[in-house]
């Protein structure tokens, strides 16, 4: 997978976190060498809720900074946001970010929301669970500050939603075997010029186009 994004040599990378299994500081060793593997210069890394177990929470900023951050790349602009819990799997963003998120947003570039929790259901999930408790509240927020993109993770299972104008990204998981059934692992390919085409990628190269359409907004 790494040598397949190196050779794809990508702007900027966005990981949505669960680096770690417990959060202990010999995981993130590990996860950090991995990901300093990826030659990319912007990377947007949030935890998950296996990140903030056991304080790692704390480790996370000590290896990967910030847990509440913001890229700006061309006419983009990555807000990264930390939906975790310590020792809990539930999700929650918290209304005292939103002002941070809504300041990050502002101007007319073409916006992306990262964050480790699915905002919206995923199938194939069986029981649903873990969408973060404020989940309402934030999708409104973001499709009020016209967000093109939101990309998050934790399911596993790799899903796209429309919702208003918002295009919801689930990621699969590319590191672990932990898939369900055989729906297999993967990871998403963004392009975005005057358009967005978003594919998804399986460790054996298989690509598969899931969004090809024009945004409102032209990457430049
Ligand atoms: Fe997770």
């Amino acid at each position: 997978m790494i040598n397949d994004i190196n050779e794809i040599s990508p702007d900027l990378v966005v990981i949505t976190g669960d680096l770690t299994d417990f959060g202990y500081v010999f995981e993130y060793e590990e996860a950090k060498r991995y990901i300093d593997e990826i030659e990319c210069e912007r990377k947007v890394v949030v935890p998950g809720n296996h990140d903030a177990r056991n304080l790692g929470y704390l480790l996370f900023e000590e290896f990967f900074g910030k847990r509440l951050k913001t890229l700006k790349y061309k006419n983009i602009t990555v807000v990264g946001v930390d939906s975790s819990e310590p020792d809990i799997d539930e999700g929650h963003i918290g209304r005292e970010k939103y002002e941070y998120i809504e300041e990050s947003f502002n101007g007319e570039n073409f916006k992306i929301f990262a964050l480790h929790h699915h905002l919206l259901p995923v199938p194939m999930c069986g029981r649903e669970r873990n969408v973060p408790v404020d989940a309402g509240d934030v999708l409104e927020l973001l499709d009020r500050l016209k967000v093109d993109l939101v990309l998050c993770g934790h399911r596993h299972v790799p899903w796209v939603w429309r919702l208003n104008n918002m295009i919801i990204l689930n990621a699969g998981t590319t590191c672990t075997n932990r898939t369900k059934g055989r729906i297999g692992r993967s990871y998403n390919l963004i392009e975005l010029d005057e358009g967005m085409r978003i594919y998804r990628i399986s460790p054996t190269g298989e690509r598969n186009m899931v969004i090809d359409e024009k945004r409102r907004m032209e990457v430049r």
